[in-house]
């Protein structure tokens, strides 16, 4: 789906003869969609609007077999263009169904149709692979992600590029589309995915599968096709809006609570942020021992731990803050997590625990040469991504804002932030420029001191 790119500059095209010659004008794709900090991450191009995902996975041998459908429009003359895709062996891929010509390049999948594709033009590509697919192992701070190979099947948590793990895309949040699943494992396993199930799952064979719908758009990260063996808990919060909660029976004690909380928060969150995005929430507990937990789009992941009540509120913040709303670009993730940090902060207010003028305190605190304060949240280091500063000291700046602009202006930005944008791509920028309007007070000092500037913030 179309992005707001005007903050986003692809990189510059290589193009040969030959695709000068085939296309009549016609250009490659650019191998990365923009993200300075992520240059390869995503593509240029095209912009996708759906993925069938078609997908057959079998624990004891960890091979995936798949078939990967996508609808796209060309958004230039393309000659050819890029997927991303970590691993595999890819058998056929086909455009407008007709066999196209593909090579591969580290995480590089380049398709050339047998014509070229017209500025504007939709197309659908479809890509036949299989392998065992194998996780990231990112450095100290970002840990295992992607598809992660479990005791008894999968653990699938793809922040920040790890959709490419196991199935091809344009693997960058700034291209969301919607998504159906397909997914076929043992009989006797469960597979999750986003959304809600299409029909009843069905057995032949020794197998079943499952269909999975997500008809928002999703940024691919937060897609998901977790699979073993799973209880769970089905039906409505107390709001009316579908649960679906499911746990690794080695944490069959927290079902229940993470079902209860989920449903509370949702509801909660839903007055607050505005009405809930999306047409299911809930979460699932694997017994994978991931050290995070993810806010896959309506079904938030939970890596190896029962859920604590902070957690639960955190990553269902996050469907407002992230799955709704998605960031363009990497360097802007306090947009995400500074948001689902204050989220913390308002579900302890609420619950009757710690407030959250008494949170902020507690944190600012920290002494002047504390590593938080060197590091400024605004500009999240795509080495350091995940760095407690976008998280602590970006919900820091949100309570920083709140004083300064007062309670009405502050809640009412939260909602318009969210109906203005829903569904789509957000920047910081953006954020600041609301926040402006809505109060009517000059902001650029505030947000300086507290997103950009390497030290401890004095004023607000
Ligand atoms: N966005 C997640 C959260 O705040 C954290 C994901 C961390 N990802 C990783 N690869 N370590 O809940
Ligand atoms: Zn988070």
């Amino acid at each position: 789906m179309k992005p707001d790119t005007s903050t986003v500059s692809p990189l510059k095209p290589v193009a040969s003869a030959s695709d000068v010659v085939a296309g009549r004008g016609a250009l490659p794709g650019a191998p990365g969609i923009g993200d300075a900090d992520f240059p390869t991450d995503g593509n240029g191009g095209y912009d996708v609007g759906h993925y069938g995902l078609t997908l057959s996975y079998d624990p004891p041998s960890k091979h995936l077999s798949g078939v990967t459908r996508i609808e796209a429009r060309a958004t230039q003359d393309l000659s050819r263009f890029n997927l991303d895709l970590s691993g595999f062996t890819v058998s056929r891929i086909t455009v407008d169904g007709k066999p196209a010509k593909f090579d591969r390049a580290g995480t590089e999948l380049s398709v050339t149709p047998a014509s070229a594709i017209p500025n504007a033009a939709a197309f659908n590509v479809e890509v036949a692979y299989a392998g065992e697919p194998k996780p990231v192992r990112g450095s100290s701070n970002l840990g295992t992600y992607g598809f992660i190979p479990t005791r008894d099947g999968a653990f699938v948590t793809c922040q920040p590029n790890g959709a490419k793990t196991w199935f091809p895309g344009n693997d960058h949040p700034s291209d969301k589309a919607s998504y159906d699943f397909d997914v076929t494992v043992p009989a006797g396993l469960t597979a999750l995915a986003n959304g809600e199930l299409v029909g009843t799952p069905k057995t032949a064979g020794g197998k079943t599968t499952f269909r999975w719908r997500e008809s928002h758009p999703m940024a691919s990260y937060l897609a998901t096709m977790t699979l073993g063996k799973f209880e769970m808990l089905q039906g409505t919060t107390p709001g009316g809006l579908k649960n679906i909660a499911a746990v690794d029976p080695r944490f069959r004690s927290s079902l229940r609570k993470l079902y209860d909380v989920s449903g509370r928060v949702t509801d909660y969150w839903s007055t607050i942020f505005g009405p809930y995005p999306f047409s299911s929430t809930g979460g699932v507990v694997d017994d994978f021992p991931a050290g995070y937990a993810l806010e896959n789009q309506t079904k938030p992941m939970y890596g190896g731990f029962a859920p604590g009540d902070d957690i639960i509120a955190h990553e269902l913040a996050h469907q407002w803050f992230g799955d709704s709303l998605s960031i363009t670009r990497w360097k802007d993730l306090w947009l995400n997590e500074g948001f689902a940090t204050y989220a913390e902060w308002l579900w302890s207010e609420h619950e009757g625990q710690a407030t959250a003028e008494q949170l902020f305190r507690r944190q600012y605190a920290a002494a002047a040469d504390d590593p938080i304060w060197s590091y400024a949240p605004g500009r999240a280091r795509p080495d350091d991504l995940f760095n407690n500063s976008v998280y602590t000291r970006g919900g820091m700046a949100l309570h920083a804002l709140r004083q300064r602009i007062g309670d009405p202006a502050f809640f009412r930005l939260l909602k318009e932030w969210n109906s203005t944008h829903r569904y789509g791509n957000v920047t910081t920028p953006e954020f600041v420029a609301m926040a402006e309007k809505i109060s009517g007070k000059k902001l650029g000092p505030l947000f300086d001191a507290w997103l950009f500037t390497p030290k401890k913030p004095t004023t607000w």
